[in-house]
């Protein structure tokens, strides 16, 4: 059995100390009522990581960053490296995300860079890939997709790809209140398991959690998660409301 991963992305919201209020108010409620089958991971803002850690400690909630350096250290000011983010405590890195593609131009070569520099730092890699509207409707998302793996992540060697939690997140479902279908995220999460193993066999392939994003939300979140390859999600808007949040974990048990 897979386990299930629900992993708010907060984005750019909320200033430290409104964050570090929430993160303690997840923390509370998840000491109290531990999710039995889910994992679950909050990736902050860089500035967030420290002190959520502590807040954090000992509890059921992993942290994550949302994005990181391709370089170790050096002269590159204003990035934050993988090894930065470990040292606050973290242990997950968002890398792909569809809005770090769209607005600061990140390519498959350099997402590669990062995500195998993440791996090294020992870091797990939170890796989203996704097609926007035009190439859903001209039939080339899975094409798509296809090549976001092969050049992100299929140079990794095996043992590293037990670092990796795929998520799945159909560009045009993103903050736009359209998700994905529960077939249409079933088919593209099984395509997905399907180059994977085909790439690295049937043991990795089973291993593999294959997150869904996308306007998941409380309402649709059990049907989503119900389907045999969607091993939890990857949630932006509704990871910000403490109920919403818990009503998705709870969705994943
Ligand atoms: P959304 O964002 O849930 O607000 O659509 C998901 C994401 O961007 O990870």
């Amino acid at each position: 059995m897979r386990k299930k991963i629900v992993a708010g992305n907060w984005k750019m919201n909320m200033d430290l100390n409104e964050g570090l209020k929430f993160a303690e108010t997840l923390h509370k409620h998840f000491t109290e009522n531990p999710p039995a089958k889910a994992e679950v991971v909050i990736c902050t803002p860089y500035i967030h990581l420290a002190g959520a850690a502590a807040v954090l400690k000992k509890g059921k909630v992993s942290l994550g960053a949302q994005n990181c350096a391709s370089e170790a250290s050096g002269a590159f000011t204003g990035e934050v490296s993988p090894w930065m983010i470990k040292s606050t405590g973290a242990q997950y890195v968002i890398i792909g995300h569809s809005e770090r593609r769209t607005y600061y131009k990140e390519d498959d070569r350099l997402l590669n860079k990062k995500t195998a520099l993440a791996i090294n730092t020992g870091l797990k890699v939170i890796f989203c890939c996704g097609e926007v509207k035009e190439e859903r409707e001209n039939n080339t998302h899975f094409v798509v997709v296809r090549r976001q793996l092969e050049e992100g992540l299929f140079t990794l060697q095996p043992g590293e790809l037990d670092s990796v939690v795929i998520a799945y997140e159909p560009v045009w479902a993103i903050g736009t209140g359209l998700t994905a279908s529960p077939e249409q995220a079933q088919e593209m999460h099984k395509f997905i398991r399907d180059l994977i193993r085909e790439k690295y066999g049937k043991e990795s392939a089973d291993r593999m959690p294959i997150l869904y994003g996308g306007s998941c939300k409380p309402s649709n979140a059990a049907e989503i998660f119900s389907k045999p390859d969607v091993d939890g999600g990857l949630i932006g808007g509704a990871a910000l409301k403490k109920e919403d949040f818990v009503a998705i974990v709870e969705a994943a048990l």
